[in-house]
């Protein structure tokens, strides 16, 4: 019988391993270290994170958007009072600016109050995460000193890399693959309410030009996920050949910028002119009723082409099946564009319906095709906009110049009609051109007579 044993000794470790009886093998460790300790590094972990989850490049933006709103808005104001100033011999038209001016006075308090509690917000945000950080820092040097193995490092170190991995990964499959319907029931709960306005401020081509629409492309290339779009009719407050892109909402606000115009065309009119205000943008493509046809046009905007999609036989076009209150008729209203948590869809109405309002999906895909068609029996004349949410169709009228109520639903799953909706949309300006609702962050977007206003869907 043979007998040996093997003595390995390293800084950290001693392993004896020893043959006892016949060919039973027996191996001790014994670490000479102190104990690691996991917890302790797992809370700081955790600290940290929650650290960082606090302190978001959102609250940033936040501020800024702030300060840019009332950058643009009291030059607005000033030139607002100098004009009633001017003008106020006409006894109608002085209590009509008054009462903008107040709203306008209003709505820059309501500012500068959330901008103090924004500050405030911050410089406490700032002195707790700057005690928690040197806590943490402390605790790390603690911490390193059972490092000897450099265990804590190469760990990072490997996280970092999935980190990085994880970015790469990402930058390949930029595309999220679109929601499907929510048939039955949304993710979100039900529609209850709607907020005051969030974002609300004048285009960047100010008064002159009514009619248009904004928004977020809920189904972003990678990389442009903060971004907005705007689409003014620049031509006859009908037709327009170009979307204009801002990088961030503070660029849309102070009314900068820097990717410019995508241009459909450089004649407008002509052929594939976007015609009529509601339009959205889903997928880095523009979708809008084409000029002088009963169809629904898609530009993309990577390729800079127009593909068409041909609406039933019956379809009014050309102004004939517009939104309407008791007042007046909003021109070239004939199709409605809307997204969704499923995408694309089309309101319209058919001389079949006797104006009532028509929904179809649009799928998005190639070649661009119309998919299931609901019809509805509110008349599309006593209605001012329309848009989606969740696989519903919500209706809006006038109530007054301040209010609009969304009045009326129907519910895709279920066929289910509601005429007795009644929430009300706290308005800026009489007229609501373009409303869509953004699956992204449950914002509805609304253009008013030339204001970009965006109100928080709530639901319960
Ligand atoms: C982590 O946070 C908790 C609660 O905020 C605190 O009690 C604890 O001391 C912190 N630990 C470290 C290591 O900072
Ligand atoms: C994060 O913010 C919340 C709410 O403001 C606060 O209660 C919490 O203590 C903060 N955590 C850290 C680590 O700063
Ligand atoms: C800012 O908020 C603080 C605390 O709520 C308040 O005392 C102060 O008057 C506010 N300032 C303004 C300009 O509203
Ligand atoms: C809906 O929201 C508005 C504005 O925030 C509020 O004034 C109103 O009371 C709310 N209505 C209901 C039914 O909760
Ligand atoms: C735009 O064109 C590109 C290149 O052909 C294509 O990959 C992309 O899917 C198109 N986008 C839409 C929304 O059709």
């Amino acid at each position: 019988m043979k007998l040996y044993a093997i003595a390995f000794q390293c800084a950290l470790f001693t392993l004896v391993e020893q043959a006892t009886r016949h060919d039973s093998c027996v191996c001790e460790l014994t670490n000479s270290e102190q104990r690691f300790p996991h917890d302790k590094l797992s809370t700081v972990e955790d600290n940290a994170s929650e650290c960082n989850s606090n302190i978001t490049s959102q609250k940033t933006m936040e501020l800024e958007s702030l300060l840019l709103g009332l950058e643009r808005r009291l030059p607005q104001l000033q030139e607002d009072v100098a004009i009633l100033e001017r003008e106020n011999d006409g006894e109608l038209y002085g209590a009509l600016s008054l009462q903008v001016i107040e709203n306008e006075m209003r709505d820059i308090m309501q500012l500068i109050e959330k901008l103090n509690s924004t500050t405030l917000g911050h410089q406490r945000l700032i002195s707790d995460t700057t005690q928690k950080v040197e806590d943490l820092k402390a605790e790390m040097e603690q911490l390193e000193k059972y490092d000897t193995m450099q265990v804590v490092k190469r760990q990072e170190a490997s996280k970092l890399l999935q980190r990085e991995l994880g970015q790469c990964l990402k930058g390949l499959y930029p595309t999220s693959q679109p929601t499907q319907p929510p048939h039955g029931g949304c993710p979100h709960g039900q529609f209850v309410n709607i907020t005051e306005p969030d974002v609300n401020t004048l285009s960047e081509y100010g008064n002159s030009h009514k009619y248009g629409a904004w928004g977020q492309d809920p189904k972003p290339e990678a990389g442009k996920e903060r971004w907005y779009w705007l689409v003014v009719m620049t031509s006859g407050n009908r037709y327009s050949n170009y979307v204009r892109r801002y990088s961030s909402k503070s660029s849309l606000i102070a009314g900068v910028s820097v990717p410019g115009n995508v241009q459909i065309h450089s004649t407008n009119p002509t052929t594939n002119t976007i015609q009529g205000p509601n339009v959205v943008m889903y997928g880095e493509a523009l979708y809008y009723n084409c000029y002088n046809q009963d169809a629904v046009c898609r530009f993309n905007l990577t390729t800079k082409t127009v593909t068409t999609l041909q609406l039933p036989k019956g379809t009014r076009f050309n102004s004939k099946g517009n939104f309407c209150h008791l007042e007046e008729c909003y021109p070239f209203t004939d199709m409605d564009l809307a997204t969704d948590e499923s995408g694309v869809w089309v309101i319209y109405t058919t001389t079949q319906d006797f104006g009532n309002l028509v929904l179809s999906k649009v799928e998005e895909g190639e070649p661009l095709s119309l998919g299931q068609t609901w019809h509805t029996s509110v008349y599309k004349q006593a209605v001012t906009n329309t848009f989606m949410a969740c696989g519903v169709l919500y209706a809006t009228r006038y109530v007054n110049k301040g209010t609009e109520e969304i009045f009326y639903s129907f519910d895709t799953a279920t066929g289910a009609e509601r005429f007795n909706i009644g929430i009300f949309i706290f308005k800026m300006a009489p007229n609501i051109y373009a409303l869509n609702y953004s699956p992204v962050d449950q914002m509805l977007h609304a253009y008013s007579d030339a204001y970009m206003v965006s109100y928080k869907v709530l639901f319960e």
